[in-house]
């Protein structure tokens, strides 16, 4: 690590947060950690942290990213979320990956395949988001049916993945009841694993009865998934027709707040690498973009779009030694220019996700969710681990 800039996973936050999550919703026997997108940019190698806490599956999206958990932990199960062309079928069985049968014709490929060791599958069930998944439920009992008599694929797992939060929202309910109906036919002892609910549906809903698996995604990580709660005039107009509608469809209740502590691991720090004294009509940075209205200092940090931090990042905070200073002029492929005070000096800390500037913060001047914000951060910048204070591991790429 040469430049002072980097993610810093709080290894402590992370593992509370499994720990929290499992003893409120204590009535799952399946907790899936969902580590796709390098572990929401929080990288791979925290898999050991979130098993040793409580993860007794990993859900990842593609067969490069179930390979990667694999080098690292031999044992854990995985499922592949997304579907494994069956060219690589061979290297699934190899490795342990757990497929998932998303479609009535890849199931029938799949059958002719001569597999020879046990397969697990998972069968994805459309429920409305109509991204994959079965929606024909005679494919449905059809494929249930053969797989129960078939030796080498072993149907351990049904699932959906609802579309939308659920928040006060009929077409969740509709989804939920959906996904009962295609399965109806399927007796649910016979298959180990039902699945259904990611953060915001087992944060926010009581636990769907046929369901003893969750898949933890950002509320493992730290984020209530949960708009925040505002006093505005427009938020509580919002509050109110929420509550006719809940009452006209008959909708489900919802908490709409985590009932569990749930804390941030991820941080992104650089430094103060050059302080410029500019003058009153001098310009700042590319196409002399910021004019100064007056006398001010510069401060000139290591990072940029190339790390991902967004070009809309202009104008929002950082926070060094405790104040907050906000970014001016454009923001640089690797460099990046905030206003200071006499107060900062050169090496300086920057804080610019982090105590005092959240990546909700950030997400919000952004336009863009805390997923994706997360997900954003290059491998430019390496993960630094922090376990008891003491950095345990540092992550280059
Ligand atoms: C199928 C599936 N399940 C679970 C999750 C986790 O979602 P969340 O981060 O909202 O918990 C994802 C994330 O995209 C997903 O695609």
């Amino acid at each position: 690590m040469y430049r002072n800039t980097y993610v810093e996973i709080n290894i402590n936050n992370l593992q509370e947060n499994v720990k929290n999550i499992k003893n409120y919703f204590n009535n799952y026997e399946y907790y899936f950690g969902v580590v796709k997108g390098n572990a929401y940019g929080h990288d791979i190698h925290i898999i050991d942290y979130l098993i040793k806490s409580g993860i007794n599956y990993l859900a990842i999206s593609s067969l490069e990213e179930a390979l990667k958990v694999r080098k690292i932990n031999k044992d854990i199960p995985i499922l592949c979320l997304e579907p494994i062309d069956l060219e690589y079928l061979n290297i699934c069985l190899e490795n342990n990956i757990t497929i998932v049968i998303h479609d009535y014709e890849y199931y029938k490929e799949l059958i002719k395949k001569n597999i020879d060791k046990n397969l697990k599958v998972h069968l994805k069930i459309d429920s409305g988001m109509n991204r994959i998944g079965l929606k024909d439920k005679n494919h449905i009992n059809e494929i249930y049916k053969e797989l129960l008599n078939n030796d080498n694929i072993f149907l351990e797992g049904i699932f959906t993945h609802l579309a939308t939060t659920g928040i006060s929202d009929k077409y969740w309910d509709e989804q939920v009841s959906k996904f009962k109906y295609l399965i109806k036919d399927i007796d649910l002892n016979k298959i180990p694993i039902v699945h259904m609910a990611r953060s915001i549906a087992f944060l926010d809903h009581p636990k769907i009865d046929i369901c003893n698996g969750i898949r933890m995604g950002i509320a493992m990580y730290g984020y209530d998934p949960n708009p925040i709660e505002r006093n505005d005039f427009k938020s509580k107009l919002k509050k109110i027709k929420a509550k006719i509608r809940i009452k006209k469809y008959n909708i489900s209740p919802t908490v709409n707040k985590s009932p569990v502590e749930l804390k941030p691991a991820f941080s992104l720090y650089s430094e103060i690498m050059q302080i410029k004294y500019v003058k009153k009509g001098e310009f700042v940075g590319y196409g002399a973009g910021y004019i100064a209205q007056e006398d001010i200092i510069i401060g000139t940090i290591p990072i940029g779009y190339d790390d991902g931090i967004f070009r809309k990042s202009k104008g929002r905070a950082v926070v060094i030694n405790n104040k907050r200073y906000n970014l001016i002029g454009d923001i640089g492929m690797g460099m990046i220019s905030v206003k200071i005070d006499d107060t900062v000096k050169l090496h300086d800390k920057v804080t610019l996700i982090g105590d005092g500037i959240s990546l909700r913060e950030v997400s919000a001047h952004n336009g863009t969710t805390i997923y994706e914000s997360m997900c954003n951060i290059k491998n430019t910048v390496p993960r630094v681990f922090i376990k008891d204070n003491k950095t345990i591991k540092i992550q280059e790429y």
